[in-house]
């Protein structure tokens, strides 16, 4: 199967989830979207309101505030994979609770698997403590980590953001670091070879 067929999978399978009561109170499943071959994953912590009407991701406020901050580094939101770490919405916009994260994390960890991103960027807290756990969102917030070989770099949530004035400018500092981060984790060129290819550059940036 290509990845592109894993995803659709994943997809699949969220329409068809009953594996923690969030599936009761859905309208609709917010699966994720964006290209298979996307270089970057952008994770968010749940579906909101409006997520929740229309079955896609970051499509209220804060989605708004999202593909601002992308088009700062030059992308559009169809170049990149937007997600969440639970699928369904949590009924009121309430924390997602951890056995919610743990019963929808096997999604994610599908998606991480067929997209094979160069780097995943998690968007708040719970995101941030699916792969770090036990840290401060203000301590490493900005800062390349590798995770089994992947650039994982936590941010603050675009809708805290959106109305601290103090994380908004975090925030969108963040952002303007991001393309050199991700420059820098590209391969080293080879040394000393007159017959080497010249280095590879990252195509996204
Ligand atoms: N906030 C999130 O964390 N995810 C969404 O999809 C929308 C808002
Ligand atoms: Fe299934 Fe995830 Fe929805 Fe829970 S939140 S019902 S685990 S898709």
């Amino acid at each position: 199967m290509s990845s592109d067929d894993d995803l659709r999978a994943v997809a699949t399978d969220v329409h068809a989830c009953k594996a923690c009561k969030l599936y009761r109170s859905r309208k609709n499943v917010v699966p994720g979207e964006g290209p298979a071959a996307s270089d970057l994953m952008f994770i968010g912590e749940g579906p909101g309101f409006y997520e929740n009407e229309q079955g896609r991701p970051f499509v209220g406020a804060a989605g708004k505030y999202l593909e601002e901050l992308l088009a700062s580094i030059g992308l559009r939101r169809e170049q990149v994979f937007i997600g969440n770490v639970v699928k369904c919405r949590p009924p009121g916009n309430r924390d997602p609770l951890p056995e919610e994260i743990q019963a929808c994390s096997v999604f994610l960890e599908r998606q991480i698997q067929a997209i094979q991103p160069k780097a995943i960027v998690t968007l708040g807290r719970f995101s941030m403590a699916r792969f770090f756990p036990n840290v401060r969102i203000s301590d490493i917030h900005g800062q390349a980590r590798m995770l089994n070989s992947r650039m994982v770099v936590a941010m603050y949530h675009p809708a805290a953001a959106l109305h601290q004035p103090s994380l908004r400018r975090e925030i969108e500092a963040d952002f303007a670091n991001l393309p050199g981060l991700i420059q820098r984790a590209a391969p080293a060129p080879p040394i000393d070879s007159e017959t080497a290819e010249p280095p590879q550059q990252l195509s996204l940036f």
